[in-house]
C-alpha cells in the first residue's frame, strides 16, 4: 500500500479547471499524468470513494473516468487489486525532455508545510446552505459599495457572539472590523502604528518573516524576544517598543502557550508603557488535551487587538479575518481601512455570518479537531523513540526536535521523496540570537485525508 502510494504521490495536482466537464477533465489529467509517467506503471490509484471526497467531486463521475481509461487501456481495474496505472503505460519522454524547466511553484508529492489546513475538509455542502440562505435573505443594499468600512453588521454580530463564546473575547460588534485575512489586518495596524509615530514593535523571536516583513514594510523596527517553553519572554519586553504582537495560545511555530504569568507581564507592560498587545488567535480552536484557554484580550481590551482569521478553520482561500479593536484606537483603523469596505465580498460575508449562526462553523471546527487531533496523536505515536515532539498538543503543525546533527540528511532524505518539510531555522529572527536548534516545523494539517498516511509514512523513512 505504502508503496504504490509512495509512487502515486501524496497529490495528484490534476486541474480540472479546463472547462471540458469534470469528467473529460479528469480523464485528460489521468491520461496526461500516466503519458507523462508522473504516474509510474503498476501505481494504484485511491479507490474512487476516498478520491471524489479529495476532489469534492461525484464518485461517479471518478468510477466513470476510470472506467474510460481502463478501457482505453491506460489504468487495470482488477478484484483486490484496485485501479492500476497499466504497465504497458511506459512514459514516452520527448528528446530532450530532461532539459525541460520544471515550473516554479511545483507542488511537492508530500506535504507537511505548515500553514495550511486541509483544504479537503472545506464544508462544501455547508457552506452552500449557508450561501444560498445568505443570497436569499440578502437585502439590495449588500449588493451596493459597503457603506461601512468595518464590514457587514450582521457578521460583526455573528462574530461578537462566537468570540466570546468560544474564545472569551470582550466583542462589541461595533469594535469589530472585518478583513481579508490576518495579513491585511496586521498591515493596516503597522499603519496605524507608524502614523502614531511608533517605531518600535517587539515580535517573538521564532515568528513568519511575513509577518515582520509587514511592520517592517510600514518603517516599524522589529525587536526579537526570546521564546521559550513558556511562551515568549513577556518580562524582556522593553519600553522602547510600541506594541508587541504575540500568538498567545499557541505560538507559532514552537507550539508553547503562554503561560498566565507571561500573560500577566504582557497586560502589566501594556498598562505600564502605554503599548498595545496585537494577539494573533490564528489557531486558538484547535486545542486537543483540554478545552481552549481564553484570548488573552480578555485581561485587558481596552489595550490588546483581538486578531482572527478563517484560514485555519475554515480556508485561507476565502481571505477573511477579524480584529477586535480597543475603543482607543477604532477611528484610527476604521480611517485606514478606508472610506468603505473595498476589500471583502458582502455575499462571503453574510455566507460567513449565516454559516456561524447557524451552528455550521462549530460543527465544522468539531470535526477537524477531531480530525487534527488523530493526526497529531498518530504522528506523536510513529515518531516516538526516534525524535522529540514538542509544543502542546494544539493547532496544525508540531515541532520535531532532531538528534544533534542529523538535519541535513534529514532534509536530503525528504528532498529524494519529494516530501516538502520546513525546518524551525526558517522561522528565526534574524537578531534573536537563539541557540541553533535543529527541528522541524511538521504541519500535520496539510495533507488531504487519502493523502495523510503515506505522507507520515515518507516522514518516518526519512527521519533518523
Ligand atoms: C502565525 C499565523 N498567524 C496568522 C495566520 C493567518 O494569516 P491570514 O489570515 O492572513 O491567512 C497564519 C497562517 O498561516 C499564521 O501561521
Amino acid at each position: 500500500m505504502t508503496e504504490s502510494w509512495a509512487t502515486f504521490g501524496a497529490d495528484l495536482h490534476l486541474d480540472l479547471s479546463a472547462g471540458r466537464g469534470l469528467r473529460a477533465g479528469l480523464v485528460d489529467a489521468l491520461r496526461e499524468a500516466a503519458r507523462s509517467g508522473r504516474l509510474a506503471p503498476g501505481t494504484r490509484l485511491p479507490s474512487s470513494r476516498s478520491f471524489a471526497a479529495d476532489l469534492g467531486i461525484a464518485r461517479n463521475t471518478v468510477a466513470e473516468a476510470y472506467a474510460e481509461l481502463v478501457a482505453e487501456g491506460w489504468l487495470t481495474a482488477r478484484q483486490g487489486s484496485g485501479t492500476r496505472v497499466a504497465e504497458r503505460a511506459r512514459p514516452r519522454r520527448p528528446a530532450g525532455a530532461a532539459r525541460v524547466r520544471r515550473p516554479e511553484r511545483r507542488r511537492p508529492s508530500y506535504n507537511l508545510l505548515p500553514g495550511t489546513p486541509d483544504l479537503g475538509g472545506f464544508p462544501r455542502a455547508a457552506w452552500l446552505t449557508a450561501a444560498r440562505r445568505a443570497l436569499t435573505d440578502a437585502p439590495n443594499d449588500a449588493f451596493g459599495y459597503a457603506a461601512d468600512a468595518r464590514g457587514r453588521v450582521e457578521l460583526r454580530e455573528a462574530l461578537a457572539g462566537y468570540l466570546a463564546r468560544a474564545r472569551g473575547v470582550y466583542a462589541d460588534p461595533e469594535r469589530i472590523v472585518l478583513c481579508a485575512g490576518f495579513v491585511h489586518a496586521v498591515t493596516l495596524l503597522a499603519g496605524v502604528l507608524r502614523a502614531r509615530r511608533v517605531r518600535e514593535v517587539a515580535v517573538e523571536g521564532y515568528s513568519l518573516d511575513l509577518h515582520r516583513e509587514l511592520l517592517t514594510g510600514a518603517g516599524l523596527r522589529t525587536r526579537p524576544l526570546p521564546v521559550d517553553a513558556s511562551g515568549a519572554r513577556t518580562p524582556d519586553l522593553s519600553a522602547e517598543s510600541g506594541a508587541v504582537l504575540l500568538t498567545p495560545a499557541h505560538q507559532f511555530p514552537t507550539g508553547a502557550a503562554l503561560t498566565p504569568a507571561r500573560r500577566a507581564a504582557a497586560v502589566d507592560w501594556a498598562r505600564t508603557t502605554g503599548g498595545l498587545i496585537l494577539e494573533d488567535d490564528y489557531d486558538g480552536e484547535f486545542r486537543y488535551d483540554r478545552q481552549s484557554v481564553g484570548a488573552l484580550q480578555g485581561l485587558d481590551p481596552d489595550r490588546v487587538v483581538y486578531l482572527g482569521t478563517a484560514s485555519k478553520s475554515l480556508a485561507p482561500g476565502l481571505r477573511m479575518g477579524w480584529m477586535v479593536v480597543p475603543p482607543g484606537l477604532l477611528d484610527e483603523v476604521v480611517a485606514a481601512k478606508g472610506r468603505i469596505d473595498w476589500t471583502s465580498s458582502a455575499l462571503d460575508q453574510l455566507t460567513l455570518a449565516e454559516f456561524i449562526r447557524s451552528g455550521a462553523y462549530d460543527r465544522h471546527v468539531r470535526g477537524m479537531r477531531l480530525r487534527y487531533r488523530r493526526r497529531r496523536d498518530e504522528l506523536v505515536a510513529a515518531v516516538s523513540g526516534r525524535v522529540a515532539v514538542s509544543g502542546i498538543a494544539a493547532g496544525l503543525h508540531a515541532v520535531l526536535d532532531l538528534p544533534a546533527g542529523t538535519q541535513a540528511s534529514v532534509l536530503r532524505a525528504a528532498a529524494w521523496q519529494d516530501l516538502a518539510l520546513e525546518t524551525l531555522s526558517r522561522y528565526t529572527h534574524p537578531e534573536a540570537g537563539l541557540p541553533p536548534r535543529e527541528a522541524l516545523v511538521v504541519g500535520y494539517g496539510t495533507p488531504s485525508t487519502s493523502a495523510w498516511s503515506p505522507t507520515l509514512a515518507a516522514l518516518l523513512s526519512a527521519l533518523p
